[in-house]
């Protein structure tokens, strides 16, 4: 009888024990490979020994002090370090407690920018459907994941959604891919013309959409013509890399495969790697520059903002990461992965596709291949995947709605980057099992 309200009431949940790099551990002694990393959050898998120690030591010092009256020596290095490996037109950071604070924090700091420079007037946002950016209502606002917005729809401030950049689905036959690529980036322009050429504060995206649409990366060029858009109209491009970013894609930042600059970058999970919560907002010099000389403060903050024990912990993974050049694994065993995946389950006749970068992978589940025609909505073959996965001995992220928000089922594999071939190989092993079973329950369901 437990007194934590769960996230499903009814739903009895195994109790973890313990963790050992890739594995979770439960109470009966069961041993789950984390092949999502939570919710693509442990990118060191658990209990790491360095970050333990790290945290341990900076607890010993000071665990807190308030960010009104102190500086801490731990949040400068943090800072230091995340900025000294940003793309280079970041000049400072803005530390929260999670990926909805990151994110609500910069389209508040997108809008005061736009308020020093003297341009009030603009007060629209632009997002993507089938996106998400976060739970609180400003996040959830500018998000695209029509199962999360319902039920608050009343509440939220105004936001203009258009298309994802999502060629398994979006794009036609007989278009190129650069062809699709510009389509897909002109609604921007149009939305902006629509709203008002001045009207707009900022556009905001997952350069590689996380677990909404089943992990999503973009065509080639895409966020090139979006940044080009933006610059024609004066919008800030913010890039939401809490799930991507910090390494998930093989690169640091997900953006930099695409050779864009960004105004605001919000980072989480990875930052930290779930030992401590922390998030953080960079923000582009000019930005900076402009309350610097304006009004001379972020007319924002949390209690916990820059927590001495968060940045203990993410300063300590962020080292982990670059002294063990762990980002090379992430590109070696994300081949290995996807190389796995494709011949595993490459020609299943239920997965329509199998996308991502580095050791950020989705596969989208479907009723027939030639029409990729999704199992009916009613039928939730994610969660039978992800229940016949737990049976396994696997941590899998289901999620459905990838076509409209309703229909669709897929789910999201981010395995840790310390992973090595083997448990790659356990990984596509208890998937590839607990496909079979979960499909078998959903065909009989739907008989
Ligand atoms: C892309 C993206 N943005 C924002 C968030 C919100 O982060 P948090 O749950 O830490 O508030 C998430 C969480 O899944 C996310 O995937």
């Amino acid at each position: 009888m437990s007194k934590v309200l769960h996230r499903k009431i009814q739903h009895r949940l195994p109790r973890a024990t313990g963790g050992e790099g890739p594995y979770l551990i439960d109470a009966s002694g069961k041993r789950y490979l984390d092949g999502c990393g939570g919710a693509a959050v442990s990118c060191l898998g658990h209990n790491h020994p360095a970050v333990l120690e790290a945290v341990r030591a900076q607890l010993d010092k000071l665990s807190y002090a308030h960010t009104a009256f102190f500086t801490t020596d731990i949040l400068e290095e943090l800072a230091e370090h995340v900025i000294a490996h940003a793309p280079d037109n970041f000049t400072h950071a803005y530390f929260v407690s999670s990926g909805s604070e990151a994110v609500e924090a910069a389209l508040k700091l997108a809008r005061q920018y736009f308020l020093e420079r003297g341009e009030p007037q603009r007060s629209h946002f632009i997002a993507r459907r089938l996106s998400y950016h976060g739970a609180t209502l400003g996040a959830l606002a500018v998000g695209g994941n029509e199962q999360r917005r319902a039920p608050y729809a009343p509440l939220l401030i105004k936001a203009a959604h258009i298309a994802p950049c999502y060629a398994y689905r979006h794009r036609r036959e007989n278009e190129s891919e650069a062809e699709y690529a510009a389509r897909a980036a002109d609604e921007l322009e149009q939305k902006i013309r629509e709203l008002g050429e001045d009207r707009v504060i900022a556009f905001i995206a997952e350069p590689v959409v996380g677990a909404t649409a089943g992990v999503v990366p973009p065509v080639d060029g895409y966020f090139a013509r979006v940044r080009e858009i933006c610059d024609r109209y004066g919008v800030l491009l913010i890039l939401d890399e809490v799930m991507c970013g910090m390494g998930r894609t093989g690169d640091l930042y997900a953006h930099a495969r695409e050779n864009i600059r960004a105004d605001l970058v919000a980072i989480a999970k990875g930052l930290g790697g779930g030992y401590q919560p922390i998030g953080a907002l960079l923000m582009d010099a000019r930005i900076h520059d402009a309350l610097a000389s304006g009004s001379g403060a972020f007319r924002h903050s949390h209690t916990y903002i820059g927590h001495a024990l968060a940045a203990a912990a993410a300063l300590a993974v962020q080292q982990t990461i670059q002294r063990g050049k762990l980002l090379d694994n992430v590109k070696k065993r994300g081949a290995e992965l996807f190389a796995a995946l494709r011949a595993r389950l490459g020609d299943h006749p239920h997965i329509g596709d199998i996308r991502g970068r580095g050791l950020f992978a989705g596969l989208e589940l479907i009723a027939e291949r030639d029409s990729k025609k999704p199992f009916a909505a009613e039928i939730p073959l994610h969660s039978l995947l992800q229940e016949a996965a737990m049976q396994n001995g696997l941590m899998i992220y289901p999620g459905s709605g990838c076509i409209d928000g309703a229909q669709g089922h897929h789910i999201m594999l981010a395995p840790p980057f310390i992973c090595e071939r083997a448990h790659v190989e356990e990984l596509t092993d208890k998937l590839a099992k607990s496909v079979g079973q979960a499909v078998s329950a959903a065909v009989s369901r739907a008989a």
